[in-house]
């Protein structure tokens, strides 16, 4: 029979650090939700290629969330799956769902940011330098989203004419579905 007691304790990361690693990969399911909705409206208002945009964020948002779940085994943790709040409720119009994707990113930097600092102050380097992944993916998701909002302004902002509007959505829907896999990016090829 194993005698439990002496089994020695394998997790490397503090209890801490795994909250807050685990805390993120449920707020990387919510962002994931959050665009998958925000996806929805943008379809039901006519924009199919912002829709087809917010799709594909969304699925990102859940390859972050898998990437940390992964890591967190890794370090033999354990990671718990939390209820998720409600999206955020839909936008007025596409200047507010451009802005608000974009708050959205900021919010989620500002998160990563604080495991970043978690890890300097325990000198857990393994997850100091997971989390540079991110910290670079931010800077990639933060210019997705501000060149929506540019795009737009140079449109014409709320006062976009339909034609402008339908040449944004078209390039948006033009682009490709593939969602490249977040598990097997690099810190230099996020
Ligand atoms: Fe997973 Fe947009 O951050």
């Amino acid at each position: 029979m194993i005698n439990y007691s002496i089994i020695m304790n394998t997790k490397r990361l503090s209890t801490k650090l795994e909250k807050a690693l685990s805390d993120q990969m449920n707020k990387e399911i919510q962002a994931s939700q959050t665009f998958l909705s925000y996806g929805i409206w943008a379809d039901n208002a006519g924009y199919s290629g912002v829709a087809n945009f917010l799709w594909r964020h969304s699925q990102e948002e859940r390859e972050h969330s898998i990437k940390f779940m992964r890591f967190i085994l890794d370090r033999g943790g354990k990671p718990k799956v939390e209820a998720i709040p409600a999206p955020l409720k839909d936008p007025k119009n596409i200047s507010e769902c451009f802005d608000s994707v974009f708050r959205h990113e900021v919010d989620n930097t500002t998160s990563v940011y604080k495991i970043v600092d978690l890890a300097l102050e325990e000198k857990d380097w393994a997850t100091w330098n997971f989390t540079q992944w991110f910290v670079q993916e931010q800077v990639e998701e933060e210019k997705l989203a501000r060149d929506l909002i540019d795009q737009l302004n140079l449109a014409g902002g709320e006062k976009a004419s339909h034609d402008a509007l339908f040449q944004l959505d078209k390039s948006l829907e033009d682009q490709s579905n593939d969602v490249p896999s977040a598990t097997e990016a690099s810190s230099e090829h996020p």
